[in-house]
């Protein structure tokens, strides 16, 4: 496994994952289980986030403390990456969020840009990009590829399931960019579809199945 690849051992990650693989589990909970395994994956992804010094005034004296020293930018992949944002931004809430559209053409399997309101010039030093699945990699290259254009230092990727075809893809063709998953899976079927994976994250999110 390439050293850019964390893949969470946390109990709660493990629990709460079988439970949104689960064919059973229905829109609400599973979108609760999405925004608090986005929390917990980005949690992780945020340990190396740079501090400042500075000095608190406590009820009874000076203590040593930080403060953050980067702006982060949030950037979910449309549509599945939506229901990662809110958790991860109430540990963050002076994060930016900016949008990408991409899917996927089912013919292909290639990523389809089709709605991008980055500003011209980078606002943030470091951007995660959000979107629960990793199956071909395509969206997954591409959005790491606009951010690279856009200018920004740091990129991660934070997902939570992958197919190693295509975390091979991605790897490769950006081994500077650290990805964090719930969980690598087993294979692509004929579909592009991650097995045993959960299904469709979109679809199950927004109950369009
Ligand atoms: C899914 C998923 C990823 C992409 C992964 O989105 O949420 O964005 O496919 O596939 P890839 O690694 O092969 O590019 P989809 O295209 O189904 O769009 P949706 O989120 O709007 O349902």
């Amino acid at each position: 496994m390439p050293n850019q690849v964390h893949i969470s051992e946390h109990p709660l990650v493990k629990h709460k994952l079988t439970l949104l693989r689960d064919k059973a589990t229905d829109h609400k909970i599973f979108r609760e289980l999405i925004r608090e395994l986005a929390m917990l994956l980005g949690y992780e992804a945020m340990a190396d986030l740079k501090l400042a010094e500075q000095a608190v005034e406590t009820p009874l004296e000076t203590a040593p403390g930080h403060i953050l020293q980067e702006e982060v930018g949030l950037v979910p992949i449309l549509r599945a990456g939506l229901g990662m944002v809110d958790g991860i931004h109430e540990m963050i809430p002076g994060a930016q969020v900016w949008h990408l559209g991409l899917y996927r053409d089912e013919k292909t399997l290639r990523p389809v840009s089709y709605y991008n309101k980055l500003p011209i010039v980078p606002t943030v030093q470091v951007c995660l990009i959000l979107d629960p699945m990793l199956a071909t990699g395509g969206s997954a290259t591409a959005a790491i590829e606009v951010l690279k254009e856009w200018g920004v230092n740091r990129i991660k990727f934070v997902g939570l399931i992958a197919a190693p075809e295509g975390l091979d893809v991605v790897t490769q063709a950006h081994p500077d960019i650290p990805i964090h998953l719930a969980a690598l899976d087993d294979h692509l079927n004929e579909r592009g579809f991650i097995v045993p994976g959960l299904g469709d994250a979109g679809d199950r999110q927004f109950g369009t199945a």
